[in-house]
């Protein structure tokens, strides 16, 4: 079967930072599938290679790659698209779209309209299957995300629809569930007797850049927060599913969002306009601080952290899990620190115990030491990145690597309330924390991990 990716969005950043990179390495290991980019920035084929794509790309990818300047507003969008399409499928008797919308929310709805008409003008040429990729955010609040789902699904079954959070596509996503289920030491110490709190930490040092038309009407609360964070907070705290197969586990994470408590302290910033002349004066929240609670039996009363932004000092991704400590009264000494699991994502994967144990040359003094895992040095330096490892499921019809559209919901009803027009933005200097994520901290008692 011919498969065939229509990469909507096909000049945009997404595609080029991260899709056409992955789509390279999966051709490079013999994965078969044409790929056609849509886009308005060039005219020719030629151009877009030339302009876009790494002059040393090897033809395994590039002998697959194809583009159609297409606006998607232009009178005869659907049949310039058809008869590209009808091309591609040459005498091909058996053939999968694949249609990936990596656009603006407010696109999806004249982008599928199309792709039906197009859809009933090819089905007489061929057996003709077919996906849809929708890219995160999936809409633009909870009533939108709802009107989106139901145009997609009168023109795709549920089967056919991929709902994108590339978080979902990172090893320590994956890792966090094994982690979690495949050690009993650590079930046992997994919940509410033993974990005092979680802080959940995503600094980035870069701005909105070459995003800021995006951006601009997206915010840091649909960015991220909506999805990955959201994501991050169902694995932390999902209880064991029956297996690990997409069903299974989509029931537990959706139990984990149902139970997620209006969120509190909640604030905003945007860091300071890099000034007139330089393109970059960003309106738009780039970061945010805030606490919630997961409210089942096992992490009731545990408070969750997260701060989330751009613009930072440092690039830091790190949940730190930081446990109760009550050796300190058992045993007289103020001086024992808390044990705590750290699973930093960036710079590099790594995931740390810390345990207090035996200072040489003192008479019972113990000092925090970390047990390190770290993993390109366990297993290599050759995980897949995250897109890779979507792009492949979404190729199988695999459907682990998505969440589901009850879980989108739910995302949205959570974070429906920091959506506002009317809240404050605090203006913050670029490459300093906000000031309201200090504070909350400084409210909290705790200081954010170090
Ligand atoms: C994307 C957001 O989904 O995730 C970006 O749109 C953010 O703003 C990015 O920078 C972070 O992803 P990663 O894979 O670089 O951690």
């Amino acid at each position: 079967m011919k498969r065939i990716i229509i990469q909507y969005g096909g000049t945009g950043d997404l595609a080029l930072k991260k899709l056409y990179p992955a789509y390279e390495h999966l051709m490079e290991k013999g994965d078969a599938f044409e790929v056609i980019a849509l886009g308005r920035r060039f005219s020719t084929r030629d151009e877009f290679l030339s302009e876009i794509i790494r002059k040393d790309a090897p033809s395994s990818f590039t002998d697959h790659l194809d583009y159609l300047y297409y606006d998607m507003s232009g009178n005869n969008a659907v049949s310039i698209l058809t008869d590209r399409l009808k091309a591609l499928c040459g005498e091909s008797d058996e053939v999968e779209f694949i249609y990936y919308l990596a656009l603006q929310p407010s696109l999806y709805e004249i982008a599928i309209a199309q792709i039906q008409q197009v859809d009933n003008q090819l089905d007489c040429i061929c057996f003709l299957t077919k996906k849809i990729v929708v890219e995160k955010p999936f809409g633009f609040d909870l009533e939108s995300a709802r009107r989106y789902n139901d145009i997609l699904e009168k023109a795709f079954t549920d089967e056919e629809i991929f709902r994108i959070d590339h978080y979902l596509g990172k090893e320590f996503m994956q890792n966090l569930l094994l982690m979690r289920f495949h050690n009993d030491i650590i079930r046992r110490i997994w919940d509410n007797r033993t974990i005092e709190s979680i802080e959940i930490i995503f600094d980035e040092t870069h701005g909105v850049d070459q995003r800021l038309g995006f951006y601009e009407k997206i915010g840091v609360v649909r960015d991220t927060i909506q999805n990955h964070i959201m994501q991050i907070i169902t694995y932390l705290t999902m209880s064991e599913p029956a297996t690990l197969t997409p069903k299974d586990i989509a029931v537990e994470k959706e139990k984990v969002l149902r139970a997620i408590s209006p969120i509190e302290e909640f604030h905003m910033g945007r860091y300071e306009s890099l000034g007139a002349n330089s393109g970059h004066i960003v309106h738009t929240p780039t970061y945010a601080a805030f606490k919630l609670f997961v409210n089942t039996y096992y992490f009731t009363g545990i408070p969750i952290y997260v701060r989330t932004g751009k613009m930072q000092q440092e690039a830091k991704s790190l949940i730190y899990i930081k446990f109760k400590n009550a050796t300190k009264q058992v045993m007289h000494d103020d001086s024992i620190a808390e044990n705590a699991v750290i699973i930093t994502i960036h710079p590099e994967l790594t995931i740390d115990i810390s345990m207090n144990l035996k200072m040489p040359n003192t008479s019972w003094k113990s000092k925090p030491v970390r047990f390190r895992f770290n993993q390109s040095e366990t297993f290599g330096a050759n995980t897949p990145e995250a897109y890779e490892q979507i792009v492949e499921k979404i190729l199988q019809g695999d459907k682990s690597l998505f969440p589901t559209m009850q879980e989108i919901t739910e995302s949205w009803r959570i974070v429906e309330p920091m959506l506002k027009d009317n809240l404050p933005v605090e203006v913050y200097p670029i490459r300093t924390l906000p000031r309201f994520a200090e504070s909350l901290a400084k409210e909290n008692g705790f200081t954010w991990f170090d």
